[in-house]
């Protein structure tokens, strides 16, 4: 092994999603040489998935005039049931203006309305249509915008490589160590600053709306380099996925008017939410479709109906085209006629790595931004289009923090690493235990059963036992296939360990939260407590690997607290 194993970079971006983008772009501008390694090439990453929209007080709507970022910080921390720091929900807010007005310099072809400006839609949990979109394809032209960004930037990629272990000495993080999928060789990266912005962990669910890909890698990469997780018991599960296949079908299709109906052709939600209707915050419409299946008043299988065909065929096709779509090619039907089927499905992380405002972690050198880090601007329920704007606000900002520092780690450090992560793979190939495919599917169906949108104690704890159980099967498990090319089953276990690391992290900080609070509802517990839980979970682990929890108090300051939700 020599000196040509190691790359050297100012600042490495694992993830190539929008917050890596971001992050890279502005980092790239301040004067860094900065690389992105990307599991997957980045226009595959899963922002690219995001349908809906991104919030920013614009006030283009007529509804909208008086929109003020105060308004939209009031909703989101109101949506949060009050678990959300004001002082970065204010950031959020402040910068979502300029932040979409930028993306749309950039090139990003955002719907327009009868004026010529930038179209917005109702969304979930606001006061006023404040979401803006690009038909149901947000996130698709947001990525394309960026990455064309990045590309014409001295940016280097390093795509299809994944990341093992990150490289920490005296509490610092000195760089990576990363597989190149296409070689098999392992590769270490020294660099002053690293940025993980790997997404969700939503693969550890059956029933995701979530890409492959979303394996919590980032999560675990810093959780057991010692950093602490945050939040991590607030799982969102979206209302409305494609029945069957969990496919997403976009909040904007309520946005747009859709209704949600059960069996007995009732629109229920003005049951549960009597002014918000459909557009109630996702933990209550998620919640209130399960009582309405689980009081036998849903379909067969377990789903409602989403009816969009009172909206026109013309507005389906010109605000809808890609759920009109999804619903032809994955259920046969087109909505302009028949209803969709729909069900709840896990949609996104409210938790992650525990950052500041401007993305750094607890470990020197360590930076966190977008699904994987937990900066606090959505508390116990994200709001539908803050999670574009969260990748998109901390993002530029980790990227111009993380360029303060320049230099290529320390090269002989990372060297150790690369002999260790070897070894370490090598062992992976040389287990001889069970395929990693059952335990995969073991985990999923634990952690939805256990950890889903209901929740009790005796459940939960069954739960973490399972988990525990898999984590000592895991211990030999098989990677077959020996080639060194593109060896997936190599990946899929070293994602397993990562799945694993996060599932626990969900399981224990769940159990600890004795209330219900925005989407971690208990059934034993069904009430709020700010007076014992107006506070933020903590997780860490020792270098010995024991977990630990604790309690940090939440930024308030900006709005007294209001109560609940207006239903
Ligand atoms: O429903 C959606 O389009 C999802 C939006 C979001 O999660 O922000």
């Amino acid at each position: 092994m020599g000196e040509k194993d190691i790359y050297q970079h100012d600042v490495v971006i694992i993830g190539g999603g929008l917050a890596g983008l971001r992050a890279a772009v502005e980092a790239c501008d301040c004067g860094a040489d900065v690389a992105v390694i990307s599991k997957v090439y980045p226009l595959r990453s899963h922002s690219v998935a995001a349908q809906g929209g991104i919030n920013a007080a614009l006030g283009n709507s007529p509804a909208a005039k008086d929109d003020t970022w105060e308004k939209h910080a009031f909703d989101t921390i109101k949506g949060s049931v009050y678990l959300a720091d004001h002082d970065a929900v204010e950031v959020l807010c402040r910068e979502a203006p300029e932040t979409v007005l930028e993306l749309e310099h950039w090139g990003t072809v955002f719907s327009r309305d009868d004026e010529g400006r930038i179209a917005q839609r109702p969304f979930g949990g606001a006061d006023v249509p404040r979401t803006c979109y690009a038909a149901d394809r947000t996130g698709h032209n947001l990525l394309n915008t960026l990455f064309e960004q990045a590309s014409i930037r001295n940016i280097k990629f390093y795509n299809e490589y994944f990341v093992t272990s990150l490289v920490v000495d005296e509490e610092t993080c000195l760089g990576c160590v990363a597989l190149d999928l296409r070689s098999g060789k392992v590769y270490g990266f020294a660099s002053a600053s690293v940025i993980l912005a790997t997404g969700g962990f939503g693969m550890i669910y059956d029933h995701s709306t979530n890409s492959l890909i979303n394996t919590g890698d980032g999560m675990a990469l810093a959780f057991n380099a010692g950093v602490q997780l945050k939040d991590m018991e607030f799982v969102q599960f979206h209302p409305t996925t494609l029945y069957g296949s969990n496919i997403l079908i976009s909040e904007g299709a309520r946005g747009e008017g859709a209704y949600l109906v059960n069996s007995e052709g009732d629109r229920f939600m003005a049951r549960y939410a009597p002014q918000a209707k459909e557009l109630a915050p996702r933990d209550i419409v998620a919640r209130s479709i399960i009582k309405e299946i689980e009081a036998g008043r849903g379909f067969e299988g377990g789903f409602v109906h989403l009816d969009l065909r009172h909206l026109g065929a013309e507005i389906i096709k010109e605000r809808l085209p890609g759920i009109r779509q999804i619903a032809m090619d994955f259920a046969d039907l087109d909505p302009v006629e028949v209803p969709i089927p729909v069900q709840p499905g896990q949609h996104y992380s409210m938790g992650g790595i525990d950052v500041n405002l401007e993305g750094e972690t607890g470990l020197k050198g360590l930076y966190a931004v977008g699904e994987c880090a937990c900066v606090s601007v959505h508390g116990a329920n994200r709001l539908g289009g803050n999670s574009l704007l969260d990748t998109l606000v901390f993002g530029k900002i980790a990227g111009k923090k993380a360029c303060n520092v320049s230099g290529g780690g320390d090269v002989p450090v990372v060297k150790n690493n690369i002999s260790r992560e070897i070894n370490r793979l090598q062992g992976l190939l040389n287990n001889q235990g069970e395929g990693f495919a059952p335990l995969m599917s073991e985990l999923k169906k634990t952690m939805f059963e256990r950890f889903g949108i209901f929740r009790d104690e005796d459940n939960m704890n069954e739960g973490l036992c399972s988990l525990k159980d898999l984590r000592e099967r895991c211990q030999q498990v098989a990677a077959q296939g020996s080639g060194k090319v593109f060896n997936q089953s190599l990946v899929r276990v070293l994602e397993l360990g990562y799945m694993l690391d996060i599932a626990e992290a969900v399981a224990v900080s769940a159990i600890e939260r004795k209330e219900s609070r925005g989407s971690h509802f208990r059934t034993d517990y069904p009430d709020r407590s700010d007076d014992q839980y107006l506070k933020h979970t903590i997780i860490k682990q020792d270098k010995a690997q024991k977990r630990s929890i604790d309690f940090s108090p939440v930024k308030l300051g900006l709005f007294p607290m209001k109560g609940d939700a207006d239903l």
